[in-house]
């Protein structure tokens, strides 16, 4: 369905699709600074594999809407939620409450409708169930691709219909652990 309006994913993704690892409810790398879990003990390449994707994914997001499934507000912490100078919209069939900046809803529909009438871009971030529902309504996905296959068992939804636009380092600093990549549907 196409709503008239730019609705962009925003994803990190590793080389073999995996975004996430179930059963931690997390990232199976470690962004910036921004997360710290004590999974990240145990982690091999918890020094050596730190792309700096938080800062690009703020600048991106900053002053526009995000959506996010529940599993994916439960996995920020909680003194970084609501993001801040956005407004989050989260889905969820059983929590059910708002507050400054953010609101739970319990339908894609009362989405769609909160969306129409926004003049605001709209990010959907996460995690994979959110992806493949937005897939027919997203027209633009941005993904910081990072060059290396991780373990973990949330993926990003299959790209077929997606055509690469432009692909450019992540930063100086990270060129080697990931790119940006912009995506137009086919
Ligand atoms: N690499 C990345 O860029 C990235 C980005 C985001 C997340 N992630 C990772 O992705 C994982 C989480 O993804 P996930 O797919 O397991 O969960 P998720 O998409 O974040 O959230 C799923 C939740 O959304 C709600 N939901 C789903 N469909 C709904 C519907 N039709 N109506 C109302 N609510 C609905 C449900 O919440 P209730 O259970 O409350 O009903 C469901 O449990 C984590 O590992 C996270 O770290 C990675």
């Amino acid at each position: 369905m196409s709503l008239d309006k730019n609705i962009i994913g925003i994803a990190a993704v590793a080389q073999n699709g995996v975004i996430g690892i179930k059963e931690e409810n997390e990232m199976p790398w470690r962004c910036g600074e921004y997360v710290s879990h004590p999974f990240w003990n145990n982690f091999k390449d918890k020094q050596s594999f730190r792309p700096n994707d938080m800062k690009h994914f703020e600048d991106t997001t900053m002053g526009n809407v995000v959506i996010m499934g529940r599993k994916t507000w439960d996995s920020i912490p909680e003194k970084y939620r609501p993001l801040k100078e956005r407004e989050n919209i989260i889905l969820s069939r059983r929590e059910q409450f708002s507050g400054e900046g953010f609101s739970f809803y319990s339908s894609k529909e009362g989405v769609l409708d909160f969306i129409k009438k926004q003049d605001k871009k709209i990010f959907v971030m996460g995690g994979e169930n959110i992806y493949r529902m937005f897939m027919p309504e997203m027209n633009g996905l941005i993904i910081t691709r990072l060059h290396k296959d991780f373990e973990g068992d949330v993926y990003f939804p299959n790209m077929d219909l997606w055509t690469l636009t432009n692909r450019k380092p992540l930063g100086n600093a990270d060129s080697e652990l990931a790119s940006l990549e912009y995506y137009v549907k086919k």
